[in-house]
């Protein structure tokens, strides 16, 4: 029997998201580019596939896209749990960690203090150091580098300033029940000054997390540089729970000032839509950017889960997979800003097999299209007609599976899982959920992403994103276009099917 039901559940092991063998994972960690490799570390707990033992985790990827998993790297102990953090590389050895040859690379981690330590119920932030690449990391004997004794100070992102002020680590962390990001600077990562807090702003329906800070050119101007200020909160997204959001602005080295709020204080419910929303679905948090990218790239990667029922998701023996890989940039667009999102795919993937359709002028109703699989890219361009919903309905068996649809009237881009499959392991998890979309020329662009138990949809070239984990029957691969109530163009539909 055993054998039976796991090997279903195995049926919804990602082919091209990263998943852990047989464990549980949570937040991306400590993401760096290091001689060639990217490193993955992540919230994982080595001896379960539910939350708990909080540990480090690891995995390595050449491609962004195929990742290769390694041995713990980090290890929770008696008398703490290895919560999120980052990792830079310390190239001049400013923190003295590395040998007389080797720069070491530096995990900033919080600790979060069990009844053994002094620390107990604490969260404050410690480092461990790897001079073999990041594979394998010791402690530093004086942890933590950084208390406030507070009990929810956590999830620090490092990164190294260089600007009219100098060159030092900065570090960007939470005060999560306060709402608050709090900056801090240091000269060697083991003494770290205070440098100004952000926040209450916008979202504040949850508890603050996973925040992060970094530049980038508006409208690839590099003489327009902005800060992007990125924080996940949970719960208080948009569709209910887990979500991250950013704000645009500038940061002179002490303090980030933002652009983009529309609430100081606490949030306003009737204003959610308004704010920024990293992915409007409701699987994507706690992500956060990799350090030392070459050529400038911003790369994101979040977690693909919702707290609200990610302990209790149908897979085994492993629990928690990770979203594609992000390029983020800073456009305008309607004469705002926005962080435009494209998955890292088109260099490094298989070519897959690919069906084009053009030109289909679609009637009321449900139109079966040939070719849906369970690992599938689909690029969709629409022209509105009368129908008041169009769109596409995938992992389909008759009028049941994933309705991903365009209300243009509304200007709402759509997720329907109400009828996706297993919806049942939790109450919190079948929705319909749905993001502000607006056409660019009068047409509506999609690129699905299709990964056995994940829709990852980027809407107008990534203007607007929508990740949502799915539990079709594997056997549901049916595919078809759709409209409501009149009619619709379906200008272009093509379907890459990956092995
Ligand atoms: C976010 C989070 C972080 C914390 C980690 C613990 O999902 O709650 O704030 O560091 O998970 O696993």
């Amino acid at each position: 029997m055993t054998a039976v039901s796991s090997l279903v559940n195995e049926a919804f092991r990602p082919a091209f998201h990263y998943a852990s063998k047989d464990t549980w994972l949570n937040d991306p960690n400590g993401l760096i580019f290091h001689d060639g490799t990217y490193h993955l570390y992540y919230q994982n707990n080595p001896f379960g596939n539910v939350w708990g033992n909080m540990s480090w985790g690891h995995a390595t990827s050449t491609d962004l896209v195929t990742w290769t998993e390694q041995p713990v790297a980090i290890a929770c102990d008696e008398s703490e749990d290895i919560f999120s953090g980052s990792i830079v590389w310390d190239e001049y050895n400013t923190s003295g960690l590395g040998g007389p040859l080797a720069a070491p690379l530096v995990a900033i981690y919080t600790s979060a203090f069990k009844e053994d330590s002094p620390h107990y119920g604490h969260q404050a932030q410690s480092l461990a150091w790897s001079t073999d690449g990041g594979y394998t990391w010791t402690k530093y004997h004086a942890n933590p580098v950084l208390e406030r004794e507070s009990a929810n100070f956590r999830d620090p992102k490092v990164f190294r300033y260089s600007g009219p002020r100098g060159s030092y680590w900065v570090m960007v962390a939470v005060e999560a029940h306060d709402y608050t990001v709090v900056l801090y600077r240091s000269d060697d990562l083991k003494t770290w000054e205070y440098l100004s807090s952000f926040g209450p702003a916008n979202g504040t329906g949850g508890v603050w997390e996973c925040p992060d800070l970094f530049p980038l050119p508006l409208d690839g101007n590099e003489d327009n540089i902005k800060w992007v200020l990125t924080v996940n909160l949970n719960p208080g997204g948009p569709n209910g729970g887990s979500a991250g959001q950013y704000f645009v602005g500038d940061f002179d080295g002490v303090r980030f000032s933002s652009e983009t709020t529309v609430t100081e204080g606490l949030q306003d419910p009737a204003r959610l839509s308004e704010y920024l929303w990293l992915d409007w679905g409701r699987d994507y948090y706690a992500a956060v950017s990799f350090n030392n990218v070459p050529d400038g790239r911003r790369l994101m990667i979040g977690w693909m889960n919702n707290w609200q029922y990610s302990n209790d998701i149908p897979t085994s023996p492993w629990r928690g997979p990770m979203s594609l890989v992000r390029e983020v940039s800073l456009v305008s667009f309607n004469a705002q800003i926005r962080l435009r999102q494209r998955p890292v795919w088109e260099a490094n993937a298989d070519p897959g097999r690919t069906v084009s359709y053009t030109g289909l002028d679609l009637d009321a109703g449900l139109h079966p299209v040939e070719g849906g699989t369970a690992v599938q890219v689909i690029e969709a361009t629409f022209v509105p007609g009368s129908a008041e919903e169009f769109g596409l309905m995938i992992r389909g068996n008759g009028d049941d599976g994933t309705r991903i649809g365009i209300r243009p009237g509304e200007g709402r881009l759509t997720v329907d899982r109400t009828t996706s499959g297993n919806t049942d392991f939790h109450e919190d998890f079948s929705s319909i959920d749905s993001a502000p979309l607006q056409p660019t020329g009068g047409s509506y662009d999609l690129r699905i992403f299709v990964d056995h138990c994940s829709v990852e949809i980027f809407a107008q070239d990534g203007q607007v994103t929508m990740t949502e984990l799915i539990f079709p029957d594997p056997e549901n691969v049916g595919l078809a276009l759709y409209a409501s109530g009149g009619t619709v163009k379906a200008s272009s539909l093509t379907l890459t099917t990956l092995d």
